[in-house]
């Protein structure tokens, strides 16, 4: 077991930088996992590219010149424009396999870089979690539910196309109303219980509530507000009044090294640096990178961000 691994050491040979107890890393994440020490990591707390095509270069470039590509606006049925949601319905049964292949590789990677119990909390969306979700089994992760966070989404709950004359009072898929998050576990080892995995690995729960109450699978959310959009222009950019509570929960004794291999613009290692936790990111595309240099700071600065009962629990 790797008790001496330090967050520096997990640089290896990438570009990288700490920024206050956090570490975030220039790299393909399938090369990073590869090469952290087997048995490594306390947990993760991810949202992975769920199309694969929206976070290609040259997908991204068409998104920033306005030309579409699988980037599309959604109707703007209130007068307000819309930032560009990635068409995830228009992945073909080829592209959906390779969709799972990608998955499966990526469980792989993850479950060696784990320690024994560690979680790992996925974002997903409701097309594609069910497959996502079976390609991490398939890879040897414990499937351990789902964490429901709560928001309004813009998909869903058109009336069917060219015909909403005529079906008026129809409505082709639910307007959506919920994100799903897979949440996962490496198995623990066999003979062992949770509390023998917490004394040997720091690992194998989630961390209670402040307060002493049970993390719940059902977390009331908001769009990620304006304010953090203002400091951090990535288009999947998730809210810290949610993530700063997923990421409490993921480390149940409050320390280790939390991982978010997909990084983005720094949300995760932001809500881990607002509650004093070690986190490492990392980041393919060299733009998102140097972006979340800037980000990690001022997110992680931001004060209350979580409304009603759960800020009086964080603040
Ligand atoms: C859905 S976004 C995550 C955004 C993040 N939630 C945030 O709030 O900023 C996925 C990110 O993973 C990055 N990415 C895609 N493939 C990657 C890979 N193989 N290794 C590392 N990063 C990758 C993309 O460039 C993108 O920034």
């Amino acid at each position: 077991m790797n008790q001496s691994v330090t967050l520096e050491s997990l640089q290896l040979h990438f570009p990288s930088a700490m920024i206050g107890r956090s570490l975030v890393i220039h790299a393909n994440c399938f090369d990073w996992l590869q090469a952290v020490p087997e048995n490594t990591l306390h947990a993760m707390v991810t949202d992975p590219p769920y199309g694969l095509k929206e976070y290609e270069y040259e997908q991204i470039a068409k998104r920033n010149k306005g030309e579409g590509g699988i980037w599309r606006i959604p109707p703007s049925f209130d007068g307000h424009e819309r930032s560009p949601l990635p068409r995830f319905t228009a992945l073909n049964a080829k592209e959906r396999g390779i969709l799972k292949d990608f998955f499966i590789e990526w469980g792989r990677m993850a479950l060696r870089a784990l320690r024994p119990g560690a979680h790992i909390f996925l974002a997903s969306s409701t097309f594609l979690s069910q497959m996502v979700f079976s390609a991490i089994v398939e890879s040897g992760l414990e499937f351990r539910g789902e964490v429901i966070r709560l928001v309004q989404t813009l998909r869903g709950g058109d009336r069917p196309k060219n015909a909403e004359q005529e079906y008026p009072n129809v409505a082709s898929l639910p307007r959506g109303s919920y994100e799903p998050w897979g949440l996962f576990r490496k198995p623990i080892p066999l003979g062992m219980r949770v509390s023998d995995c917490l004394r040997e690995y720091g690992t194998g729960g989630l961390r209670r509530l402040p307060d002493g109450n049970p993390f719940s699978d059902v977390i009331p959310s908001e769009r990620t507000p304006k304010k953090e959009r203002a400091i951090a222009d990535h288009p999947s950019l998730k809210p810290q009044s949610f993530l700063r509570q997923v990421v409490y929960a993921a480390l149940p004794l409050g320390t280790g090294i939390l991982a978010d291999p997909f990084m983005g613009s720094g949300s995760t290692i932001a809500a881990a640096e607002a509650l004093g936790l070690c986190s490492v990111g990392v980041e393919r595309h060299n733009a998102y990178y140097h972006m979340s240099l800037e980000v990690i700071p001022k997110l992680s600065g931001l004060e209350h961000p979580i409304q009603g009962h759960h800020r009086r629990l964080f603040s």
